[in-house]
């Protein structure tokens, strides 16, 4: 099948594992039209789309506006702090009255678990999640797993860490399933204190020892710690936690092998990794971002077929 099961793109967990190969084969044909001296193709000329970041972006909203014009669509942006929303907007007549300037495709991040659902119930347009609180951030799971194919030619039978702030991370819970879907094993790592108690009901195993972690692992996938979504003290000190669970190169000289570092950005350096490895050779930070553009292509063009015209 080379079509989406889905209307929309609201988490990982709504696809199956035909979705993930059905977007990676469109984004291997966008990765090599980037790569192209001429880096547009024109699928989209008809198709316009609204990016609607209620919180901030830097990677995932450049990359989906990249991506967007790198298919020819139309192209509106909407921050929520420069917005009516400041004046009591609600986020259906936000949405609405965007929508009655003929728009066909939304991208929305927003602070609120399941706000993407909710408009997808509420207003006739595509609608892609770009993060929706700490719930779910789907196009970054599949950009991590698209780059780990293709440092590792498979995700299958792979095994990865996601390791630090578990407990706020919306790209985390999209990795889990994501990874999943393809066939990885997948262990968490972290202070208990930011591992979700039920977490291990997902099928993932759960590791509090760094070292052993990374022993285990093909793949250590780096989160920050998400300070601002945190009321209360989950670690002592900034200090202490990256002392247990920061990654220096001395901790993976010891490893004895190589593994894959990732992480999906910002990255706090010196915190939960040190500069040396997020610039090292074993870094594929900045190949994700790369990717990013890719995949995201390949998502909007594949709802955008789904568009009567
Ligand atoms: N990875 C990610 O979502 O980064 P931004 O918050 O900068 O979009």
């Amino acid at each position: 099948m080379s079509e989406l099961s889905v209307e929309h793109l609201l988490g990982i967990k709504y696809l199956n594992p035909n979705d993930i190969d059905v977007i990676f084969k469109t984004a291997d044909h966008f990765k090599e039209v980037i790569n192209r001296p001429i880096k547009k193709v024109p699928s989209l000329r008809d198709i316009t789309i609204a990016n609607l970041f209620f919180e901030n972006s830097t990677r995932t909203k450049l990359s989906f506006e990249l991506a967007e014009k790198r298919l020819s669509a139309d192209v509106i942006n909407f921050s929520a702090g420069q917005s009516s929303v400041k004046k009591g907007e609600t986020l259906i007549d936000t949405v609405n009255n965007i929508l009655a300037m003929k728009v066909d495709i939304i991208v929305m991040r927003h602070g609120n678990v399941g706000a993407g659902v909710f408009l997808s119930k509420h207003v006739d347009a595509k609608i892609i999640n770009a993060g929706d609180g700490t719930h779910e951030h789907p196009t970054q799971a599949l950009l991590d797993s698209y780059s780990i194919r293709e440092k590792l030619g498979t995700v299958k039978g792979k095994k990865i860490v996601i390791i630090g702030d578990v407990l706020h991370s919306r790209v985390a819970l999209s990795n889990i399933f994501a990874l999943q879907l393809q066939g990885a094993q997948v262990k968490v790592c972290g202070p208990t204190t930011l591992i979700p108690k039920h977490i291990a009901s997902l099928g993932v195993t759960v590791e509090t020892n760094l070292k052993k972690a990374l022993e285990w692992c093909d793949v250590a996938n780096v989160l920050r710690v998400q300070h601002e979504r945190m009321d209360i003290k989950y670690f002592p000190s900034t200090r202490e936690y990256t002392q247990l669970y920061g990654i220096n190169q001395e901790i993976l000289d010891n490893l004895g092998k190589k593994i894959v570092i990732m992480h999906p950005g910002p990255i706090n350096r010196g915190v939960e990794i040190t500069s040396d490895v997020a610039d090292s050779n074993d870094s594929i930070i900045l190949n994700q971002v790369e990717n990013g553009v890719a995949v995201r292509m390949a998502v909007i063009y594949l709802l955008a077929q789904q568009i009567k015209r």
